[in-house]
């Protein structure tokens, strides 16, 4: 490797665990305090006091609303909840199992070509994109699971807030109040969460200067994984396979024994508990009474105190992230689990339109480097001459020759 080279590649760090990527004044997290801030405001206090609408208004615009901005600025929702007839008509070709997510990436992709305005990365055109994108979320995701088990479109309530309304068009009932609340909540504790793993993949992606939506489908494809937004139904996959309170300490054991994964535990920032799950926590407490399902919570309840006690997670720091409490305040609040993930996506749209919103007034092209690992050289082998034993052959001088560099 050329020195000049050699000097600028410093070590790997895989996962790039540790490494500062970018700058934003959105939000701030202590992995070792437990502490997560929007643009300085607790989210604790955030959760006590305020609502998911307020809290974008808030992102996107670095200072809270008057009353007059805010009520402007919901109306300004309400009017760009309807649907696109080609959307309402593409929602209509997905087989009825698909998934949520590969629904929402696609639907979301597809909205680009109805919008005149697409290729323009201007301030102003990308905080009407950033209002849009917002406000149709629910509409799509209300308006899939309504044409997948074959019921008309409930159209939007423009008297109902965020949460509200969702449910509404989710249901076609008038929501109750507990629920709303439980996914008000829930939207203002995932709106934004520093450079994780979709927010950067928007960021890459707007960094070449591609348009909004092209950003946001790509986060949409990096929070599917069940390393990041898919752990919330990976809880209630496994609060499903454990099935009762008194099957919890078996569970658990066997769980150990075959070196598994608990979804909804570990971080990669916070060495202790996430704050989000904390509140998370009492929420599930509290809408379990609510809607007559304790028990659910307290098997998830159970299944952490073990953990919690258990060498294994104490000498690596793992704790209860975001996703533990979602499942169950998602499952209260009467989400089918396979729209869980597109949930946590109607929330975090803020957060990926605010850090693009960033991106974009003071840009440059994100392209990091990799290390080489892979051979200096290797003879170029013609197709006539090319036999399994010819290429085992060189694949095992080169094996060797990089074992002994
Ligand atoms: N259960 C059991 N052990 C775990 C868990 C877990 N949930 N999470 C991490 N560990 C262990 C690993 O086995 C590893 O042990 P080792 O050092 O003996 O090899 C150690 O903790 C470190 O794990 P890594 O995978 O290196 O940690 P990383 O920072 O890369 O991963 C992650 C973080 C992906 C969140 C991980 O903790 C995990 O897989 N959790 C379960 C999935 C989950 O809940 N994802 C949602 C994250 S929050 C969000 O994105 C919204």
């Amino acid at each position: 490797m050329p020195d000049k080279d050699a000097a600028v590649i410093a070590a790997v760090a895989k996962g790039l665990e540790g490494v500062i990527a970018a700058a934003t004044s959105i939000s701030s997290i202590d992995g070792t305090a437990g502490r997560l801030t929007y643009r300085g405001i607790p989210i604790e206090e955030l959760a006590a006091n305020s609502f998911y609408e307020e809290v974008a208004y808030f992102l996107w615009n670095g200072q809270l609303p008057t009353q007059v901005q805010l009520d402007q600025f919901m109306a300004n929702l309400v009017s760009m909840r309807t649907l696109p007839d080609n959307i309402v008509a593409a929602l209509k070709l997905f087989p009825a199992n698909s998934s949520g997510m590969d629904m929402l990436r696609t639907v979301i992709s597809l909205l680009s070509v109805s919008d005149p305005d697409e290729e323009n990365n201007s301030q102003e055109s990308n905080r009407r994109k950033a209002l849009r994108l917002m406000a149709l979320f629910p509409s799509i995701i209300a308006g899939f699971h309504r044409v997948r088990n074959g019921l008309e479109i409930v159209p939007p309530d423009p008297v109902l807030g965020h949460a509200a309304n969702f449910l509404y068009m989710l249901t076609g009932e008038k929501p109750d109040p507990v629920k709303v609340k439980g996914i008000d909540l829930y939207l203002v504790l995932l709106a934004d969460h520093g450079l994780n793993a979709s927010t950067f993949t928007a960021r890459v992606i707007a960094g070449t200067e591609a348009d909004m939506y092209a950003a946001v489908t790509g986060a949409l494809g990096a929070l599917k994984g069940p390393l990041h937004g898919g752990a919330n139904q990976g809880v209630m996959d496994m609060l499903d396979e454990v099935g009762s309170l008194d099957h919890v300490d078996a569970w658990f054991d066997a769980t150990m024994a075959g070196q598994r994964r608990i979804m909804g535990i570990g971080h990669r920032v916070y060495k202790t508990e996430d704050p989000r799950a904390r509140v998370l926590r009492r929420v599930s407490d509290e809408m379990g009474y609510a809607v007559g399902k304790h028990d659910l919570h307290e098997m998830a309840l159970r299944i952490e105190q073990r953990a919690l006690s258990h060498p294994h997670f104490v000498e690596r720091k793992l704790a209860p992230n975001v996703d533990y409490y979602s499942a169950t305040v998602l499952y209260y609040a009467g989400i089918p689990l396979d729209l869980f993930t597109t949930i946590f996506a109607m929330s975090r749209i803020v957060g990926w339109t605010a850090h693009l919103i960033e991106q974009y007034a003071d840009n440059r092209l994100i392209r990091p480097r990799a290390q080489y690992i892979g051979p200096d050289y290797q003879p170029y082998i013609p197709v006539a001459e090319r036999t399994v034993e010819k290429l085992a052959e060189v694949a095992q001088s080169l094996h060797m020759s990089m074992s002994q560099s």
